[in-house]
């Protein structure tokens, strides 16, 4: 065993209470989580990173640089109360909530320093996970309580800082934890003004999302079936990345994308005489791509593989929601293919008609359920899975030191799925995480820059 010294030396582990509330202040301190958050309650939470390149000392760290990012902080929950508290299930409830109490409940920070090399943790090269995992922050769930976010500033002495959060998925989605960073960001930016822009202020109200078909009840029964009946437990699984696991960025740039559209669409042309009635977006392109690489990588030559993603449907639904409705409003999609097509020459050009079909379905009906019995009977080798959106932006994060150098879905290693999101540059390009364990990262990534030789 190499014996790995933790290179994390926590300052403190700190509260950061929201101000008392306004009188006046019409957001919500508890709120109960409806059919959509229900299937996230067991779920390990997501994990981001955000690295920024800042040449600060530690005294110039410790006295300017982090009052600003806590300040901020604080003030933002203000915008975002039941975050500072906890997911409960009290024995009188029909189902989980989400509470916060004043002067009691705050948001857990650790603030850390680290003399480990952030150009390399930061870069795009395959990396041991166990390796970056020092940067989270701690998440400990109970039978009787979650936390719903917690977070952790790292410090690297005259290179730059890490902001590392956890995040509860049964309380935010990957648009709602976006919308919170880019509010703290606007607030610390703009030197602790805590007002805020429309596009930047989460929207609450859950009245008008219906459940005809009460999934509520599916995903409730579902708990129960896990923890044993009528066990309210809110324990989240504790999963764990295999110790080789390494985590590698891709990126795909916009000429890249338009390449095998036209590739695409060529071959829907050539062999199956007609295109598909389907859009082509570059989700579609990319996430097929990097499914058919990934499938060759791991060598899985018969038999049927699995996509599982989610799509946002805030605007799919009747009446639509706004893009800054607090919470999770995700629709569940998961196809089939045969490894066999995957792998062949159209691979690409079939992965993208299936992902492409599976969405234009969502136009008829927008809600689809997780069928969470249907993911436990898949082979876990099999099932490949998509996490985050190039649409959450997260690249636009600008506490007031630029942009990020780096953005990782750390999460990703204990779900073994692959990430999207924008690129730095903003040119329209997408960057791919990816988890693979040490074996498979040097045909994954030759596979990755092979097919896009092709024109
Ligand atoms: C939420 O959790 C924190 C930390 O465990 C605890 O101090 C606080 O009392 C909890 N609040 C509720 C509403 O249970
Ligand atoms: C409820 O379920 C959790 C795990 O989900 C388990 O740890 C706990 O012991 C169970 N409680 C009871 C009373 O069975």
């Amino acid at each position: 065993m190499e014996a790995t010294p933790n290179p994390v030396k926590v300052h403190e582990v700190c509260r950061v209470a929201p101000p008392p509330i306004s009188p006046d202040s019409a957001v919500p301190t508890s709120l109960p989580l409806i059919f959509f958050d229900l299937f996230w309650v067991k779920c390990p939470p997501v994990q981001r990173i955000f690295f920024f390149e800042a040449s600060h000392p530690t005294t110039t760290f410790l006295d300017s640089v982090l009052p600003k990012l806590k300040h901020s902080l604080s003030l933002t929950p203000q915008h975002y109360l039941v975050l500072a508290g906890n997911l409960t299930w009290p024995p009188n409830s029909y189902k989980p909530i989400i509470q916060y109490i004043e002067g009691d409940d705050a948001v857990s920070l650790t603030i850390a320093e680290s003399e480990a090399d952030f150009y390399h943790l930061s870069s795009n090269s395959f990396r041991k996970v166990k390796e970056i995992h020092p940067f989270l922050p701690l998440f400990i769930s109970s039978d009787t309580q979650a936390p719903l976010m917690t977070l952790q500033i790292t410090l690297f002495p005259n290179k730059g800082f890490s902001i590392g959060y956890a995040a509860h998925h049964a309380v935010l989605d990957g648009k709602t934890t976006a919308l919170f960073m880019h509010s703290w960001a606007s607030i610390c930016r703009r030197g602790g003004d805590s007002t805020l822009t429309e596009e930047e202020t989460p929207f609450y109200d859950r009245t008008s999302i219906k459940d005809p078909d009460d999934h509520e009840k599916t995903y409730i029964n579902f708990l129960f079936e896990l923890n044993g009946p009528n066990n309210k437990s809110l324990m989240i699984w504790d999963m764990n990345a295999p110790t080789d696991t390494m985590l590698g960025t891709f990126q795909l740039t916009r000429a890249d994308i338009e390449n095998m559209k036209r590739r695409v669409k060529n071959q829907w042309q050539e062999k199956q005489k007609r295109e598909p009635a389907i859009h082509v977006s570059s989700f579609t392109i990319t996430s097929a791509y990097v499914w058919v690489c990934l499938v060759k990588a791991k060598k899985i030559s018969t038999g049927k593989v699995h996509l599982g993603f989610s799509v946002d449907c805030r605007a799919r639904l009747e009446p639509p929601l706004p893009s800054t409705y607090f919470g999770n409003c995700l629709s569940g999609q998961q196809i089939n293919a045969d490894s066999n097509d995957l792998i062949g020459e159209d691979g690409v050009a079939t992965a993208v008609k299936a992902i492409g079909e599976a969405i234009e379905s969502l136009k008829e009906e927008a809600v689809k359920e997780f069928q969470v019995s249907k993911l436990f009977s898949i082979d876990k080798d099999r099932l490949f899975t998509i996490g985050g959106s190039p649409r959450f932006e997260l690249y636009n994060t600008d506490f007031g030191w630029g942009r990020p150098r780096k953005v990782e879905m750390t999460s990703i290693d204990k779900s073994g799925a692959f990430s999207l999101s924008d690129c730095r540059d903003g040119n329209g390009g997408l960057e791919i995480g990816i988890v693979l364990k040490k074996h498979e990262t040097e045909a994954f990534a030759s596979l990755f820059a092979s097919g896009l030789q092709v024109h």
